[in-house]
């Protein structure tokens, strides 16, 4: 069974390969959230990305590979910085954006000097990697502004139709899109918040990270606050002064851990039973998805603590109530 197992999953990969090769897009997982990748040294190909997810040309994407020293070349003379950052948290849910070697398109950085990279934690995409002879720009497979996708499911749901395959690595072991932090000398900007925190990434470089974490950020023009957003209104807070305001027959309450029960509430979903800031990241998504599909008018979110992977959790809550 186990080998049976094996062959078919080496056969997707190999089928994936063979996709990706004639400049088609398969969606693949990844420790974070599901990518939909498509060659990234061919500017057709990383075209077809962009319509896909109905997704603007002024937003660049993220190189995968599957080793350090593949990633490396993609930037222009990586200093001692990148070198430390990558060899620590690679792979990994870091994304290092620093400037470009002249063989990244354009296309993939849309114009800019600085090219973003990552080597992700997932053995089947990095099996994936291993077996083509370039780096795979992958935003996450979700259309341009929606949620994130943390299982096969969510991709077929929303790109199905638009791509050649789900390489199917089941849910995502994370569930939050990575942490991205530019490089410029020895300077350290974190544009998106993630699993790896600044803390993490200070005490590794030696160097504290500046947050700029703008919605108008013109370094990562995906951060705009109407990101991650379900198509119901979403509000963010305490949950006591957000009933206030709100019925509680017509909420949909995303709570986090393990306390009071509402049991008039429209529905209910708890990120974690047991409080764990990890668990709940990993259900986030999908939970979201959930309520903005069920029966309830408003989504009620509660703040979860603001530390480790919470920073990123509170993130995308906030972009998701714009
Ligand atoms: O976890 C992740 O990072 C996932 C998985 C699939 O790797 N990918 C992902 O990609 O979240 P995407 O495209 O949904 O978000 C990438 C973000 C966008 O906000 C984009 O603007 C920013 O990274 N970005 C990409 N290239 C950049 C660059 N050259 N300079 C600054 N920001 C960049
Ligand atoms: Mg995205």
């Amino acid at each position: 069974m186990a080998e049976e197992l094996k062959n078919k999953l080496s056969a997707n990969i190999s089928l994936a390969a063979e996709f990706l090769q004639k400049g088609e897009l398969v969606a693949i997982p990844t420790e974070t959230v599901y990518g939909l990748a498509a060659n990234g040294l061919n500017d057709d190909a990383v075209l077809r990305v962009f319509k896909a997810k109905e997704r603007p040309l002024f937003n660049p994407l993220i190189l995968h590979t599957h080793s350090v020293e593949e990633a490396l070349r993609l930037f222009k003379a990586p200093n001692e910085t990148i070198s430390i950052l990558s060899r620590t948290f690679w792979p990994g849910p870091l994304t290092i954006v620093a400037p470009k070697a002249d063989i990244v398109p354009d296309l993939v950085t849309a114009g800019s000097p600085m090219v973003a990279v990552r080597i992700p934690r997932h053995p089947l995409t990095l099996d994936l990697l291993r077996a083509i002879t370039f780096p795979l720009a992958a935003p996450s497979a979700n259309l341009f502004g929606s949620i994130s996708p943390t299982t096969p499911i969510h991709v077929k749901e929303q790109l199905g139709e638009r791509i050649s395959m789900v390489l199917d690595g089941g849910p995502c072991e994370v569930g939050l899109e990575s942490t991205i932090v530019m490089v410029e000398g020895c300077e350290l900007t974190l544009l998106r918040k993630g699993g790896i925190t600044p803390e993490e990434i200070k005490r590794v470089s030696g160097i504290e990270p500046v947050t700029r974490i703008l919605s108008e950020n013109p370094e990562a023009p995906g951060m705009l606050k109407s990101h991650y957003a379900p198509s119901k209104p979403l509000f963010l807070g305490e949950l006591d002064e957000l009933l206030m305001s709100h019925p509680l027959h017509e909420a949909g309450l995303l709570l986090f851990g393990p306390g009071d029960s509402y049991p008039d509430a429209a529905d209910t979903r708890q990120l974690s039973s047991t409080g764990n800031l990890h668990e709940a990241a990993r259900n986030l998504f999908r939970y979201l998805r959930e309520l903005d599909k069920g029966p309830a008018k408003v989504i009620l979110a509660q703040k979860v603590p603001e530390s480790g992977i919470g920073m990123a959790i509170n993130d995308r809550l906030w972009r998701a109530s714009h």
